[in-house]
């Protein structure tokens, strides 16, 4: 598959097929996500793949709530790998204080469109949830205080039927400048 091709295939899938994820792509999928990089090549991050289905259960109901229902299809995904960050390099932090930018963000975000696109590659589907309670899942997956939960990803065969959706996206002319902000190519 061209790139581009599989940027436009990789959707948020939120439905998903009762069938269990090979742990073969479970484990490419990892992979992938371990090459992502990093600001100063921190790779500030752990990833705890659930696959145990009481526990997966705890974490999916940790994501959405009566009121805020809109993750609720979690429940219905085979495996949930969760995305615990912690500090970056001391010179990351600095960097980061300094800059005023939160750099171990931006590196969750690399490594979740990492796994995303390989699983897309390995015709799975995902959805990054970035809605979820932090504590509920620190406390059930027992995670060290010093990381903090970044993202949580779904993952499946998308359900039988589950169609590719048309991309709703700003057009390029929004985003792109030439040379100066807003200056567009006559
Ligand atoms: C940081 C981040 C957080 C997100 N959180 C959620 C979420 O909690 N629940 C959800 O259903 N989708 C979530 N999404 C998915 C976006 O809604 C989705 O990527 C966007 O609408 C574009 O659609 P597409 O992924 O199908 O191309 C999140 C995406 C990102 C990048």
């Amino acid at each position: 598959m061209k790139f581009l091709e599989l940027v436009n295939k990789r959707q948020s899938v939120r439905k998903y097929a009762p069938k269990e994820v090979e742990q073969e792509k479970i484990d490419t999928i990892i992979e992938a996500a371990r090459m992502a990089p990093s600001a100063s090549n921190s790779q500030p991050w752990h990833f705890i793949v659930v696959q145990d289905h009481k526990i997966r259960e705890k974490v999916a109901k940790s994501t959405y709530s009566k009121l805020i229902p809109f993750n609720k299809f979690a429940k219905n995904a085979p495996v949930l790998i969760v995305i615990v960050m912690t500090n970056p390099k001391i010179i990351t932090q600095l960097g980061g204080r300094i800059k005023k930018k939160e750099y171990p963000l931006y590196d969750i975000g690399i490594v979740s469109e990492h796994m995303c696109l390989q699983a897309t590659e390995l015709g799975l589907g995902t959805c990054m949830m970035g809605w979820f309670d932090e504590k509920n899942i620190s406390k059930i997956l027992r995670v060290p205080a010093k990381f903090t939960v970044g993202m949580v990803i779904s993952l499946g065969y998308p359900a039988e039927g589950y169609r590719q959706r048309i991309k709703s996206r700003k057009k390029t002319k929004e985003i792109v400048s030439i040379n100066l902000f807003n200056r567009k190519r006559s």
